[in-house]
């Protein structure tokens, strides 16, 4: 997407003006390696083209933007501990290339400097900034204990899988618009109009990132594919299987879910997984999924008083998303 590049353009240039390694290196060097390592930079773009979209502030936004991607990074950082991915962004996991406690130390810096980037900001905006954030991190807290809660337990509903993928996803992507429209100049009710486009558009990417994880590509993906099945998450997959599935492949998929995966057998549970996914015709359904929470993202945008050049703009990032492939 053409539009796309030029706000990652700018904030790839502010990233490294801004991020140094200091001492201990131990400490930055973890921070430093798992920021240059890419990514999409989807939040931080957000940022910018909501500032843009409602008042030209693109130059302003920017340590928000810093400061949401730091706060997103922070969080891959310690999920990867917790999910025991060694892969992220096509390389070592931060824990796996130096140790646990790099990775759990370097990552609460990072939430500190998430914070810090939010310095810049004179009251009031300040004060809404770092209350939205505190707000979001607590939120993507509680997500992520629903997320490693759910692993064990039997019985949860897609409507529970919904909130949990609502709370550790969708709102940072909220967050991150939301804290856009308030530097560019918006009122609280049209932010959180486009907050609510961001929380479903959220909702659509979880669905996808839970899609890929099982169906991606290795070439392109950039972590372990089947690393959600190895650990037993209650992803969109397993929850549409269950309600399409026959009460035999019901029975099935219970059973894989209940048994810790043994590292000699787990590409073969990934692939009776899979298997099970297409057959039950869970895999369509989840990708259709994507679709309608991605459509009713945009119907969110009608209730905006932005240009309808700037409507466009967070339509083609919608409709780019759902073309990811990782
Ligand atoms: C990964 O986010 C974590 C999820 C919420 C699914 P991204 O897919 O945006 O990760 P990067 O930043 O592009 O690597
Ligand atoms: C990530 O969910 C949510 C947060 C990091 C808060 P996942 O565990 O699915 O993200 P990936 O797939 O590791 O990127
Ligand atoms: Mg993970
Ligand atoms: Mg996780
Ligand atoms: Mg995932």
């Amino acid at each position: 997407m053409a539009g796309l590049t030029k706000y990652q353009g700018s904030f790839e240039t502010y990233l490294k003006q801004t991020v140094s390694v200091g001492s201990p290196a131990g400490l930055y060097l973890p921070i430093q390696y798992l920021l240059e390592l890419g990514g999409k930079r989807l939040r931080p773009v957000l940022v910018l083209m909501a500032a843009e979209a409602f008042g030209n502030q693109k130059k302003e936004a920017l340590p928000a933007a810093l400061a949401v991607e730091i706060f997103h990074n922070f969080t891959l950082m310690h999920d990867d501990i917790m999910d025991e991915a060694p892969l992220r962004r096509g390389a070592a996991t931060v824990h796996q290339k130096w140790n646990l406690n790099t990775a759990i130390l370097s990552g609460d810096a990072m939430m500190i400097q998430a914070y810090q980037a939010l310095e810049s900001y004179k009251a009031p905006l300040f004060d809404k900034l770092t209350r939205l954030l505190s707000k979001t991190a607590i939120e993507v807290c509680e997500g992520q204990q629903y997320d490693l809660d759910f692993e064990s337990e039997q019985e949860v509903s897609q409507e529970q899988y919904l909130e949990m993928i609502r709370l550790k996803t969708a709102v940072l992507v909220g967050c991150a618009l939301k804290m856009g429209a308030w530097i560019g100049g918006a009122q609280d009710h049209q932010a959180q109009l486009i907050f609510d486009f961001g929380e479903l558009l959220g909702t659509a990417f979880q669905i996808q990132d839970d899609y890929l994880d099982a169906f991606g590509d290795p070439a392109s993906f950039g972590k372990q594919l089947g690393g959600d099945i190895i650990e037993n998450k209650k992803t969109i997959l397993y929850h549409q299987a269950m309600s399409k599935g026959s009460q035999e492949e019901q029975r099935n998929l219970k059973k894989w879910f209940t048994s810790q995966t043994d590292p000699a057998e787990a590409a073969q549970k990934i692939e009776a997984l899979k298997t099970l996914f297409e057959t039950t015709g869970a895999r369509e359904a989840s990708r259709n999924l994507v679709g309608h929470y991605t459509q009713i993202a945009f119907e969110k945008l009608e209730s905006l008083t932005i240009s309808e050049q700037g409507k466009t703009l967070f339509k083609a990032f919608g409709t780019h998303l759902m073309e990811r492939k990782f």
